[in-house]
């Protein structure tokens, strides 16, 4: 708490040198902005925006396509695992074997305490699904009382986002995608096709100009003229070197709002879709994030890179398997 009484005279005017302090004061500001805005990062020459969004170099492309289809290439190579009778904690070593053997890194581990290469969300666990835990209960009689089933063992019927991000030469790839284990009706179908559309529908709004609330939009509004809602609980981010960095990428949001794209930003986009409600809840273990009103949620992860033309999708799948069906 600061003192108010005080020995000095009262003033109304300002005297002279408390206004060449204040100049001073404006001044240093804006060129710390100035700045800040023309900052170099050592390894990368990039530079920041005025949002603190790093704009990188063309030759950085190179290292974010090497890290981008690492990942991809291994959730290509996942997808015979996810049958039903499988488990989360078994994808998961799979996953984290493949990291290895390509002498990469998981951004994962450790990232926050956090343990495993990848999550996996099964049915209305929107995100953060931690593998090998046990899964958690759809139907459970209150929403205080969380249930999971005994083991991670998926059943005929699940559906599953597996989220896997990767560090090579430096460089971080994120991406996911949808399962299915067995078989699935018709509406479970769509919740995943609309997502997956959803994400195509912000990808094409990516290019020098538009707006990153103009991504927003375009995956809104077509999410919602599917009658199903947009999680506003999680969003994109920015990466490059580090995993999470400014923007947050909205999945909703109005056109012309937000900062504008410049060539050379990179950033995830990876809307979360619910069948229900958009709100959400973080269970007991801090991490597994579930619909409210525990309806089914997908998700779709790519990550991104700005260019003069559009958009390059780092994380394009080499086999062509990034939808399930
Ligand atoms: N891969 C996630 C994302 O898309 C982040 C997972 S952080 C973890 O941003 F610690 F939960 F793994
Ligand atoms: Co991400
Ligand atoms: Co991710």
């Amino acid at each position: 708490m600061t003192a108010l009484k005080s020995d000095a005279p009262f003033r109304y005017w300002p005297r002279p040198r408390d206004i060449l302090g204040l100049v001073d004061w404006i001044r240093t500001a804006y060129m710390h902005r100035e700045k800040r805005k023309m900052l170099v990062d050592d390894r990368t020459k990039s530079r920041l925006t005025r949002d603190g969004i790093r704009i990188f170099e063309t030759s950085d492309f190179a290292g974010m396509h090497a890290a981008g289809a690492l990942a991809a290439r291994i959730l290509d190579e996942i997808a015979p695992l996810v049958v039903p009778g499988a488990t989360t904690g078994q994808i998961d070593a799979a996953i984290t074997a493949k990291v290895d053997e390509a002498g990469a890194t998981s951004a994962t581990i450790g990232y926050k305490g956090y343990q495993h290469a990848s999550c996996i969300s099964v049915n209305h666990v929107v995100c953060h699904g931690i593998p090998g835990a046990p899964i958690p209960k759809m139907r459970t009689l209150s929403n205080s009382l969380e249930k999971r089933r005994v083991d991670d063992r998926l059943k005929n019927g699940d559906i599953l986002n597996v989220d896997v991000t990767v560090i090579v030469d430096g460089w971080y790839g994120d991406t996911s995608r949808m399962y299915i284990a067995g078989d699935i009706d018709r509406r479970t179908k769509n919740l995943i096709q609309v997502t997956h559309d959803a994400l195509f529908k912000g990808i094409e709004a990516v290019k020098p100009g538009n707006t990153f609330g103009a991504i927003g939009h375009a995956i809104q509004s077509f999410v919602e003229a599917n009658r199903m809602s947009v999680v506003r609980d999680f969003c994109g981010h920015g990466l490059g070197r580090v995993f999470h960095a400014p923007p947050n990428v909205l999945h909703y949001g109005k056109p012309k709002t937000g900062a504008i794209l410049e060539p050379g930003m990179f950033f995830t986009i990876e809307p979360m879709v619910n069948l229900g409600e958009a709100e959400t809840r973080v269970l007991a273990d801090d991490w597994t994030a579930v619909t409210r009103d525990r309806s089914l949620s997908a998700q779709f992860e790519h990550s991104v890179g700005v260019t003069e033309a559009g958009c390059d999708i780092f994380t394009l799948s080499p086999a062509g398997k990034f939808h399930p069906t």
